[in-house]
């Protein structure tokens, strides 16, 4: 399986942080946003990685990340999205690279505590189709949300003012090489950008999407609240040996 971390946009909800700079770059704790996707992917087994990002900064991205030495990698692949047409369009860019494999999607925001091999394991022997990871949250409106029929996924909605469930879908998806020919079929949304719920919504319709939940905490860091949370979690869950830095 083959990773792809996705880092464009504009963090808008970020200003005026982001006016200078990429989202993904801004320090979360003692490392750039970034890194934390990256090791998501290489602590699940996954190593032959895709980062894309997009705007005024991508380059600082080659000069941060370069060969991936930092995570024990010799290479990674770089992609650039130019605009901003959402997740799904981001990740169509991965077609070539994907190559027919199946691949693991990581938001570039996303950070947890854990690890999601069991969750890659599970997918490896699904064989075809798409695995979401899922969170208990109480702020699910915040968030793509799953709608249930016993313990099927029967709908995905996207910040719903009334979530069904309070299951976030989170911004990690595995799916198989189906996944580009479905992008092509998403049409924009109100926001203007195919959005990743359509994509995911596409599996559902098929019958082809699994689920599995994620242990330990999860936040996303697009809002300051968010991004001031998950620098507090990394730190607490660091714990006593990053204090020597706080005298
Ligand atoms: C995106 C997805 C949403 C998902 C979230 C996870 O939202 O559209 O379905 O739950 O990531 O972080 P965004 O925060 O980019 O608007």
């Amino acid at each position: 399986m083959k990773g792809i971390v996705l880092a464009g946009g504009t963090g808008s909800r970020l200003f005026p942080l982001t006016k200078i700079t990429n989202k993904h770059l801004l320090p979360i704790f003692d490392k750039p946003m970034i890194y934390y996707p990256i090791q998501t992917l290489v602590d699940a087994g996954i190593t032959d990685i895709m980062v894309v990002t997009g705007g005024k900064n991508s380059g600082d991205f080659l000069r941060l990340l370069a060969n991936g030495k930092d995570f024990g990698l010799k290479h990674i692949a770089y992609a650039y999205q130019e605009g901003e047409g959402g997740i799904a369009e981001a990740l169509g860019l991965c077609e070539h690279f994907a190559a027919g494999q199946p691949i693991c999607v990581v938001l570039g925001d996303n950070i947890i505590e854990k690890d999601i091999r069991g969750a890659a394991d599970a997918f490896r022997a699904q064989g075809r189709g798409a695995r979401i990871l899922l969170k208990e949250v109480t702020d699910a409106e915040r968030f793509g949300v799953a709608e249930f029929d016993g313990d099927r996924i029967v709908g995905i909605e996207e910040k719903p003012k009334k979530p069904k469930s309070n299951y976030a879908v989170t911004g990690i998806y595995m799916y198989d090489s189906s996944v580009f020919d479905k992008i092509k079929t998403c049409k924009p949304s109100h926001r203007n950008e195919l959005e990743i719920t359509d994509v995911n919504n596409a599996y559902v319709a098929e019958g082809t999407m699994t689920y599995s939940f994620l242990d330990g905490w999860w936040t996303d860091a697009g809002t300051f609240d968010s991004l001031l949370r998950a620098a507090n979690l990394v730190r607490q869950t660091r714990g006593p040996e990053a204090a020597e830095d706080d005298e």
